[in-house]
């Protein structure tokens, strides 16, 4: 390798020191590195590193590092005022504005300016690396470096090769990364590399679950959060991040595919846009903020009358057994015959498909029948989802819910859904993360590490396929598929072929 990353006297050169660029100079100072400094604007780079000092000083007197710590580090931050002061720099990491033309052109500059062997690393989240590369003289030593925001904080940095890169640019990328303390993963030059590809699913089917009118987007919060163990539920993160900044992302990523149906974005969300309900920045988005918390739902008395008798199908034995001990918990009637009784409140256990359907494959009654989401567990103290069909009656859905209540536990009421909440949202991270294997964009761990340092998700999408079977989240795929008549829906061959063979969704070709 031409650049000796570990070397104690590595020098990298960082253009443009807004919020991306100070964040990797104070992790590569930290990091022994010495750290040239150029911005375009007059005094950013002075700025950025004194910022990055008062940082440093923050953790010194918080004893989260030492004196002598600080002193080194910042010993490492130097700024030049002139571009052609990055002369001696080995690698060069590019954080300017976002756009294409002005990116090639800083490359052409410091093309004429930097060593043979130099690297030119670029920050950019949504541009090709290889259309940047595309205007140098040299493009294999072009490459993608892109952390996420705030730096110091999201220990991942995603590698990425451009078609032309040459493979010890991507090598020396990955070893600089860790050397600064970072998880470094390796893609390819695709759109939204591995965490902003991987990151479509959560979001755009939360709002489709919501534009069909299946619940509202505090329960769907309430369920990805309570059921499935997301840290927030996607409503909230929207309201995060903010529109303005996820809705042109997923039309991106959306239209870079050619209108993949997996990424399709929402006519709701764009309409929020419009309407300024942008998120936490605007004060209202899906939520109502005051003082920067959220407003409080208004309560509701959950119903306490419990039904007669309980009848569970038989369809999935397995949740049959463990739905028959809470409804014997709760010390309610269980009828153990092939069909229900007259009166009976009926629960099914749908995997992909709607209550509705389960009604008429299995005979039943819709007035009387609820669907239960047991994917997932039905511990006590995770939130269970019920689920009715058009006709259930109000009186067997609170008896329903009083039921599933008994133990303490949160309860959810959902309108009818192929897959209810958390199985079709989950089926969708799972699926485009086994498309992002498929397309040979990373490794199966590298696509698992990324999301769950890039995206903090509970699991990976491969480990969390696994974790529910991945044969349940590919019947989970094809009911939908079948019941909606969306492409949106068709499981990756990745996900199908594992599924197939009983191996485990990170097992990688032989
Ligand atoms: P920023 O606006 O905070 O900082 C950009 C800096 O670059 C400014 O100080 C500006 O004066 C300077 N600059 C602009 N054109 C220049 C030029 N031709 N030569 C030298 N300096 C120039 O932007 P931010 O957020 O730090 O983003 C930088 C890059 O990192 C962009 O490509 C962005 O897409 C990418 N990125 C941003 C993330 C974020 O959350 N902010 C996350 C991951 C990547």
């Amino acid at each position: 390798m031409p650049v000796d990353i570990q070397s104690p006297s590595l020098c990298i050169g960082i253009v443009g020191t807004g919020a991306m660029g100070r964040g990797i100079a104070q992790i590569a100072a930290q990091a022994g590195i010495r750290v040239l400094l150029f911005d375009a604007l007059h005094g950013a780079a002075t700025n950025a590193r004194d910022t990055v000092i008062g940082t440093l000083g923050k953790l010194a007197d918080k004893g989260k590092i030492s004196a002598e710590a600080l002193a080194a580090a910042a010993s490492k931050l130097e700024v030049v005022p002139q571009l052609d002061q990055l002369a001696s720099a080995q690698v060069i990491v590019e954080a300017i504005v976002e756009n294409l033309d002005v990116k090639k052109a800083l490359f052409q500059q410091l093309e004429d300016i930097i060593g043979a062997d130099c690297i030119l690393a670029t920050n950019t989240s949504s541009l090709s690396v290889t259309s940047i590369a595309a205007a140098c003289k040299r493009p294999e030593r072009v490459g993608g470096f892109h952390f996420f925001n705030p730096v110091p904080l999201m220990k991942i940095v995603e590698v990425i090769d451009g078609l032309v890169t040459a493979p010890w640019v991507g090598e020396a990328l990955l070893a600089l990364g860790r050397r600064m303390g970072h998880t470094a993963v390796r893609a390819s030059d695709t759109p939204g590399f591995i965490v902003n590809h991987a990151g479509r699913g959560f979001v755009t089917e939360a709002l489709r679950i919501l534009g069909e009118g299946i619940a509202d987007f505090r329960e769907v919060d309430r369920i990805m959060r309570e059921a499935a163990g997301f840290r927030m539920g996607p409503f909230e993160l929207l309201d995060l991040t903010g529109l303005d900044v996820s809705q042109p992302v997923m039309e991106s990523i959306y239209n870079q595919y050619y209108q993949e149906p997996r990424y399709r974005p929402s006519a709701l969300a764009a309409q929020r846009l419009a309407g300024g309900l942008l998120g936490r920045k605007t004060g209202r988005g899906f939520y109502s903020y005051s003082n920067g918390t959220a407003e409080p739902a208004p309560a509701t008395a959950a119903p306490t009358a419990l039904p007669a008798s309980v009848w569970i199908s038989q369809a999935s034995p397995d949740w049959a057994d463990a739905l028959r001990q809470v409804v014997v918990a709760a010390g309610v009637a269980l009828e153990t015959g092939p069909v229900p009784g007259k009166t009976a409140l009926c629960v099914v256990t749908p995997l992909g498909t709607d209550a509705t359907s389960a009604c008429a494959t299995q005979g039943l009654d819709p007035r009387r029948t609820v669907a239960i989401d047991c994917l997932l567990g039905l511990g006590k103290g995770q939130r269970r989802t019920l689920m009715t069909s058009p006709l259930t009656e109000p009186g067997m859905r609170d008896a329903a819910r009083a039921l599933f209540a008994a133990d303490g536990s949160a309860v959810s009421v959902v309108r009818d859904s192929a897959g209810l909440v958390a199985q079709r949202v989950i089926a969708c991270i799972v699926n485009i993360g086994c498309d992002i294997a498929q397309q040979r964009v990373a490794s199966p761990g590298d696509i698992d590490r990324a999301v769950t340092l890039g995206l903090g998700y509970p699991k990976g999408p491969l480990a969390f396929g696994d974790a529910l079977g991945a044969g349940n989240v590919l019947k989970v795929l094809e009911a939908m598929q079948d019941f909606y008549g969306d492409p949106r829906y068709r499981p990756s061959p990745w996900l199908k072929r594992r599924a197939l063979l009983g191996v485990s969704l990170l097992t990688d070709e032989t």
